[in-house]
């Protein structure tokens, strides 16, 4: 059985977290073997980048370097691994959201960032399907909301990290960035209305990966 990438992006505060581990549970229903993983994150290297990342101030262009650091440890270590033996990896956020975050929200060099990308997500073991040249999750959920509704869900909630605490206007950017990269791969990504009830957004993810007949 062929391994199976999803994606989950959107703004702090979207509410993706309880549909990852739903999206995780429907695949393991179906006797899937899956991964559920994070970004930045998912390996003890990258685990102690993401502390750096989201707790130290930096300057984008080292905060891109230390995301796309963490993101190489990850898929080496944990997501090519993963496909290669036919599992469903259920990632919480991954390349899209330095596009979002760095890119937009830190208005840094989406140029920059496109070469980081092509050489930490350049496959090089020749199985790509299609013979596509970057590893790219087959599907990117991406919860949409505006930035105040986001905002309104997570005051009080917990202690904000260093990207929590951003005003309303680098949210703003964060989402346009979003866009941008939805328009540019309209394939791979699903837009999903976040503003939503719960159980309304469990069942638009739930029919996206089932119109692509991934579940
Ligand atoms: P989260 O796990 O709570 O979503 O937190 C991760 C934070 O890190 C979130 O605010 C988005 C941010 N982030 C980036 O700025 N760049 C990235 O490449 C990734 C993956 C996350």
């Amino acid at each position: 059985m062929n391994g199976l990438f999803i994606s989950f992006e959107g703004i702090d505060g979207a509410g993706k977290s309880t549909h990852i581990a739903a999206l995780a549970q429907a695949f393991e229903a179906q006797g899937r073997e899956v991964t559920r993983t994070r970004e930045p994150g998912g390996t003890p290297l990258a685990e102690a980048l993401r502390t750096l990342v989201l707790h130290e101030a930096m300057d984008p262009l080292t905060e891109s370097l230390l995301v796309f650091a963490a993101r190489r440890d990850h898929i080496q270590r944990v997501i090519s691994p993963a496909l290669a033996q036919g599992r469903v990896v259920v990632c919480d956020r991954f390349s899209d959201a330095t596009f979002a975050y760095q890119g937009g929200g830190r208005d840094f060099d989406w140029g920059v960032l496109a070469q980081l990308e092509a050489w930490v997500q350049a496959r090089n073991d020749g199985t790509a399907a299609g013979g596509a040249a970057l590893l790219q999750p087959d599907l990117t959920l991406w919860f949409d909301l505006p930035a105040a509704v986001a905002a309104q869900r997570l005051a009080g909630a917990r202690v904000p990290d260093k990207f929590e605490a951003q005003p309303g206007a680098f949210f703003e950017k964060v989402s346009a960035a979003y866009a941008r990269r939805c328009a540019q791969n309209p394939e791979r990504f699903a837009r999903i209305d976040a503003q939503e009830s719960p159980q309304s957004v469990w069942l638009e993810v739930l029919s996206t990966v089932r119109a692509r007949g991934l579940l």
